[in-house]
């Protein structure tokens, strides 16, 4: 186990390169097709999510309104590298205002605790999306203090999704923690992602050294 510890620091690389890798097969996919669902008509504003998260999502959401969590939203799903270039800049023009003593650079690193730059935000893949509630739009730590957050600890890996900034786990995966950030995987890795309480940064580094075995998974 202290082996294992010790090795995290190579995973959350790993993770990284992971989403780097996925970011650029999702500008590739996007290129070839229309491969993005547009949930955004049903659920909240122009939000589109990858073909196969989106239909994970929308069932989701489906059972969350059934379950009478009727306030939760998709705010943000798929990102191109140029909104997301967009949404840092405005972070920093933020920070640079609340902050007139700091220098660019501390400013940048604060946006970096909540924010991912362009060509590594995992939302680049089509694969994440923000929940937040028409009661409370501020996408941040405070979406679990709404019912239905509870719930989708519960539940979400059921749909393939998982909390992907599990309070308690910031060392692995380097932001802050956002409660209403969730990631799909698969209902198989989700499962076991959450049945075993780990973050992804673990289970990719659990995974890569063949010490787990998810059915399903390759
Ligand atoms: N808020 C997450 C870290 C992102 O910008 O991708």
């Amino acid at each position: 186990m202290h082996e294992f510890f010790d090795k995290l620091g190579a995973a959350a690389k790993r993770a990284a390169g992971n989403v780097a890798n996925e970011v650029s097969v999702a500008a590739e996919k996007q290129k070839l097709s229309d491969a993005y669902k547009d949930l955004g008509k049903r659920y909240y504003k122009a939000v589109k999510i990858g073909e196969t998260a989106a239909l994970a999502a929308e069932a989701l959401i489906r059972e969350l309104h059934a379950e009478g969590f009727e306030d939760i939203r998709i705010t943000s799903g798929y990102r191109s590298y140029e909104y997301q270039q967009i949404l840092f800049n405005t972070y920093l023009g933020n920070e640079m205002k609340k902050h007139p003593d700091w220098t660019v650079e501390q400013c940048r690193a604060e946006v970096l605790t909540y924010s991912a730059l362009p060509g590594e935000s995992e939302h680049q893949t089509g694969l994440c999306m923000d929940l937040i509630s028409t009661k409370n739009v501020v996408l941040d730590e405070t979406f679990a203090d709404n019912p239905a957050y509870a719930w989708l600890t519960e539940n979400a890996h059921n749909f393939g999704f998982i909390l992907r900034y599990p309070e308690g786990k910031e060392e692995y995966y380097g932001t802050d923690c956002t409660a209403g950030h969730f990631r799909y995987v698969g209902v198989d890795a989700a499962k076991y992602i959450t049945e075993n309480n780990l973050c992804l940064e673990e289970f990719l580094l659990l995974y890569d050294e063949d010490i787990i075995h998810v059915p399903g998974i390759n």
